[in-house]
């Protein structure tokens, strides 16, 4: 039986941890407690109030070692987490308990221009690590949209994708080792500055995505590459979505280029972000829009490309290919894509969920059809938008006005969408992880023999039950 009867967070256990942290590094503090119990997900959509019962703030792996250690002892519940920018309440203590805060594990601790890796802790912020690879003229690959808030070690643990995936991969794809602190307070270095490990099992890429449920991290070596000389990106807009769904395939075709970005805004998304940023993109009155950005080692491989895609997209729909080829504009545009969920959520408020779903990249134009079936349907109204690359979508269903009914509304669009997702060979989840608010949904799209060994592998790690409890697992 798994173990869900935790010790409460007493008056001796918070002068226990404060001997093992210092009491500098534990706080009680109500307001704090509440605003590190949360991330990007709205606490009203949760089914009841979470909220840890102490926030720790570790400043090594020997703290992290001896907390682990005194938490499995106590059965204690220790949800990590990284800057609250999750999508899926990942870091929401289910089951109180715990906070573990990486705020103060924040260090690089060495970049590396023989290997070409970037060593650090769980508490460096995402953009930190891209600068800091770029003043050294390399490139740290990541690129989720919270970049500039998020910590590495929310991005490893969710196995975070963001817009540069369809060439360099997902976070996990950067990950080439670890140091991991175990539930029992055990450390261990899972892989190292190595390209090629198959010494064991592939431990690195079980704690990538796993939602600090096995382990927690407590360092992290990223892989590094030449950073892209030149770099530009295309605006295109193309009259409908089944269009530019249909383009997309194409561009790496017959385009004989991979792009280190194609993306996506309908209408609805690019309109919203130019109204929370009070600003204005060209070509925005479309109905739907591909990013491409291309990158080359020189001027003229870049404008060959360049000048190729752009009469692909035009012999095949887009209504104009506008360039974005200086600082400004660029960051004008990415600044536009990378807000459209704080856009979608600040006007429109009647909804329960950014989707985040993935299908095989030949089945978008499919899924993005029975998108707006169902919604018409229902009488729901959405706003899509993501990493059409990669097959991974980000729709919003909402309502314009708050009915008694509301959420049943949009539960029932949702769950007639994850249908579609399964039939297409999809899943419910390719970026922001399942956390709390996609748990109940897992048995729509894993079968019982993995789901059972999710279990045992969960078990194995934690055989306590303490670490993040209530995420990815389904007990029964
Ligand atoms: C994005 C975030 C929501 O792609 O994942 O904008
Ligand atoms: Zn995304």
């Amino acid at each position: 039986m798994v173990n869900f009867n935790y010790s409460p967070v007493t008056e001796k256990v918070l002068e226990d941890l404060a001997l093992i942290l210092g009491k500098q590094n534990i706080s009680t503090d109500e307001e704090k407690i509440e605003s590190y119990s949360r991330d990007e997900v709205a606490p009203h959509l949760w089914k009841e109030k979470h909220v840890a019962e102490v926030v720790c703030f570790p400043e090594s792996v020997e703290q992290v070692s001896a907390l682990m250690r005194y938490a499995n002892e106590h059965r204690i519940p220790v949800t990590p987490r990284g800057a609250g920018t999750g999508l899926s309440g990942g870091a929401v203590p289910a089951f109180r308990g715990i906070e573990l805060s990486f705020e103060k594990m924040n260090r690089i601790l060495d970049v590396d221009l023989k290997n070409l890796t970037i060593t650090v802790e769980p508490g460096v912020v995402t953009s930190e690590i891209n600068r800091t690879a770029a003043s050294f003229g390399l490139l740290y690959a990541g690129d989720p949209c919270s970049g500039d808030a998020s910590f590495i070690g929310g991005n490893v643990a969710e196995n975070a994708g963001g817009n540069k995936v369809i060439k360099y991969g997902p976070t996990g794809g950067s990950v080439l080792g670890m140091e991991v602190v175990l539930a029992d307070g055990s450390v261990s270095w899972f892989g190292g500055k190595r390209r090629k490990d198959v010494t064991g099992y592939d431990f690195v890429h079980l704690m990538v995505g796993s939602e600090g449920t096995l382990g927690i991290i407590t360092k992290i070596v990223l892989k590094l590459m030449p950073l892209p000389a030149y770099v530009v990106d295309l605006l295109v807009p193309f009259k409908d979505i089944p269009t530019a769904m249909e383009f997309v395939p194409r561009i790496m075709l017959e385009g004989k280029v991979t792009p280190s970005s194609i993306e996506f805004m309908d209408g609805a998304a690019i309109r919203l972000a130019e109204r929370f940023l009070s600003t204005r993109l060209p070509c925005d009155d479309a109905e739907a829009h591909l990013i491409i950005q291309l990158e080359g080692v020189d001027r003229e491989t870049l404008s060959d490309d360049l000048e190729r895609i752009g009469d692909l997209c035009l012999a095949h729909g887009a209504l104009e290919v506008f360039v974005a080829d200086n600082r400004n504009t660029r960051d004008k545009l990415w600044k536009a894509r990378k807000s459209v969920a704080e856009a979608v959520w600040a006007y429109a408020p009647i909804q329960v969920a950014n989707e985040d779903i993935v299908v095989p990249t030949s089945e978008v134009p499919e899924l993005m059809a029975e998108l707006d079936r169902i919604a018409r349907e229902k009488s729901i109204l959405y706003v899509s938008y993501g990493h059409v690359g990669d097959g991974n979508m980000h729709v919003t269903l909402y309502l314009e006005g708050e009915t008694p009914d509301w959420k049943e509304i949009l539960e029932d669009g949702r769950l007639e969408l994850y249908r579609v997702v399964r039939r297409l060979g999809g899943t419910l989840t390719g970026e922001h992880g399942v956390g709390l608010k996609r748990a109940e949904y897992i048995p729509m799209f894993l079968d019982e023999a993995q789901i059972d060994l999710i279990r045992r592998v969960k078990l194995a790690f934690d055989p306590n039950n303490i670490l993040n409890p209530g995420k990815i697992v389904p007990w029964e």
